[in-house]
């Protein structure tokens, strides 16, 4: 049993999303009490072939810890190869196998949610990154199946329990639904009462939810919160504190978030040495913007945080936002 499920253990994940858990943002997910992280998804076969980039996103912290690398691809050996020089370079928590990914780039090349069409080729990657990672647990991410007519999540899940993965997570939605409509929580359900490893709960939740009725309702092991924590990191305590105490945790203050938009940024900084400071702010756009959600004034930041050229454009922005507010109170 994975150490995050034991003694009764709940434990909150930071979905993997591509673009966005990068090493500043699980690290600020992680303080604000996400339990587990995992990286956005990479290529095996780019991992194989030691791209740097690939390479550099899937690196973190020990304070991340259990951290997990998610990566995929359509051919057992490759899989497992490159599972298996991820480990020994890194030594992550565990390895996460895409199975639920909808993009036409990936789901082109069999890999991704396209092999919830094919049952016995997903169970041979499976088994091969088993069996090449004797010390690493393995655990997989499935959605229900590719479109509301072959749900296959329960089938889909007894093959990945009988080759020796340790928990499941489940997106609720088909591959055909994208990332609209209800995510199928019933669904969710009937998986993890059909199979025995650990099933983590996935698709819409936010800070509305009760984390021990989702637990109780649908009987899963651990929940994963994707789209609600981006920008918002405090969600993670928010859905605990309800649990503590029956009060949900103030909204943290604009100063607040500006501190750490600016922590974000000196975390990348660190990281991300080899980028000149335009190309990195190019890199973190899509993320700064998803900070200021609610900001006042939002739209017209979210344009100059997407041009900015430099950090003291940033510093800057960061003053003139914080001193209209003062005026403003
Ligand atoms: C921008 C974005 C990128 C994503 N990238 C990945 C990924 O790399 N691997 C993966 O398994 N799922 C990925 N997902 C799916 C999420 O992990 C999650 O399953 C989905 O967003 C549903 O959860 P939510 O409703 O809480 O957002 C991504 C989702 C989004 C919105």
């Amino acid at each position: 049993m994975l150490p995050w499920f034991q003694d009764g253990m709940f434990p909150l994940y930071l979905a993997p999303m591509a673009g966005f858990t990068d090493i500043g943002f699980r690290t600020l997910c992680k303080e604000k009490g996400a339990d587990v992280v995992v990286s956005e998804f990479v290529l095996a076969d780019a991992i194989i072939r030691g791209d740097y980039k690939v390479w550099n996103s899937i690196e973190f912290t020990e304070e991340q810890r259990p951290m997990g690398v998610q990566i995929f691809g359509s051919e057992a050996d490759t899989m497992a190869d490159a599972a298996k020089k991820i480990v020994d370079s890194l030594n992550p928590d565990f390895i996460d196998l895409n199975f639920g990914c909808p993009a036409k780039k990936v789901t082109c090349k069999n890999a991704g949610s396209s092999l919830l069409k094919d049952l016995p080729l997903l169970g041979e990657i499976c088994q091969a990154v088993v069996q090449a990672l004797p010390n690493c647990p393995v655990t997989a991410k499935i959605r229900m199946g590719w479109d509301s007519q072959t749900i296959v999540a329960i089938e889909a899940g007894k093959v990945i329990e009988d080759v020796g993965i340790q928990a499941l997570a489940i997106h609720g939605r088909t591959k055909a639904q994208g990332y609209k409509g209800d995510a199928n929580w019933d669904v969710i359900h009937q998986v993890a009462e059909s199979i025995s490893i650990p099933v983590i709960g996935n698709g819409s939740i936010d800070a509305k939810y009760d984390i021990c009725k989702l637990r109780e309702q649908y009987s899963v092991s651990g929940l994963m919160v994707g789209r609600a924590a981006l920008g918002n990191p405090w969600l993670f305590q928010e859905l605990k504190s309800k649990v503590d105490d029956g009060v949900a945790s103030p909204e943290p203050s604009i100063g607040e978030r500006w501190e750490l938009v600016m922590r974000y940024s000196e975390i990348m900084k660190g990281h991300y040495t080899h980028l000149r400071e335009d190309m990195l702010l190019g890199l973190m756009k899509g993320r700064l913007v998803s900070f200021v959600t609610g900001f006042p004034g939002a739209r017209k930041l979210r344009n100059r945080l997407s041009r900015l050229k430099s950090w003291d454009e940033l510093y800057a922005l960061r003053d003139e936002s914080l001193s209209a507010i003062e005026l403003r109170a």
